[in-house]
């Protein structure tokens, strides 16, 4: 299930964001790639341990944890912290599947990468080529959008993004171990808690049938999640 997050960060918030990054000293991004991935990785990176790194990525993980859709659809147990990483003229990174384990650099805790995020940092107009294509079940999807969205996709996809040809293009990229492992049944928790949503609105949370709906979800999150 790929999911765009909009607006995880306000315009404001962009800007302040990447007066930072466009202020700080990047490296190459084959350093932090895995044997097959540095063959087809030309980009930049900010190292995750430096001081900017850390203090945004904290930034983007409160906006992120406290959006309803975010946590409805990812469900997280553990999440990585935000890296940033940068595709000036001719940068690219071709098709690759991203490491099922990664250790958090600030705190060594090992953790399954479930689901990836890509939070663009700069507008689509900003630059041309630098797409994020992501091969799922339903055929190549093509993903560029506007500055602090972001979007959710399956590790387990096969990934890509295509060359910039002008401009440059800035995002931060992240991953989490979700409390349910399995896409398929995260996908049924996201439907049911989506329709739970609706029938508040519609009915109200106390109506008898939107309770025990509720119930239901939590009675599979308890059958289904790791903690
Ligand atoms: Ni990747």
């Amino acid at each position: 299930m790929l999911i765009t997050i909009p607006s995880i960060l306000s315009k404001d918030d962009v800007k302040q964001v990447r007066a930072h990054l466009d202020a700080a000293d990047w490296e190459d991004g084959a350093k932090t790639a895995g044997a097959q991935s540095r063959e087809v990785k030309r980009n930049q990176q900010l190292p995750p341990t430096s001081d900017t790194a850390q203090t945004l990525g904290k930034f983007i993980l409160q906006k992120l944890t406290s959006d309803p859709l975010f946590l409805s659809a990812a469900l997280p147990a553990k999440i990585l912290p935000p890296m940033f990483n940068k595709y000036a003229q001719a940068e690219t990174f071709g098709a690759h599947i991203d490491n099922a384990i990664r250790v958090n650099p600030l705190t060594q805790e090992r953790l399954r990468t479930d689901l990836s995020m890509t939070l663009f940092l700069s507008e689509p107009e900003d630059y041309d080529g630098g797409e994020l294509v992501i091969e799922d079940h339903y055929g190549r999807q093509t993903v560029k959008l506007p500055a602090g969205d972001m979007i959710l996709y399956p590790a387990t996809s096969l990934h890509e993004v295509t060359p910039v040809t002008q401009g440059a293009r800035v995002s931060s990229f992240f991953w989490l171990q979700s409390m349910i492992r399995s896409d398929a049944n995260r996908r049924i928790l996201f439907d049911l808690d989506q329709s739970i949503q609706a029938l508040s609105d519609s009915i109200g949370a106390n109506d008898p049938e939107t309770v025990r709906l509720t119930g239901i979800y939590h009675n599979l999150i308890r059958t289904w999640a790791e903690t």
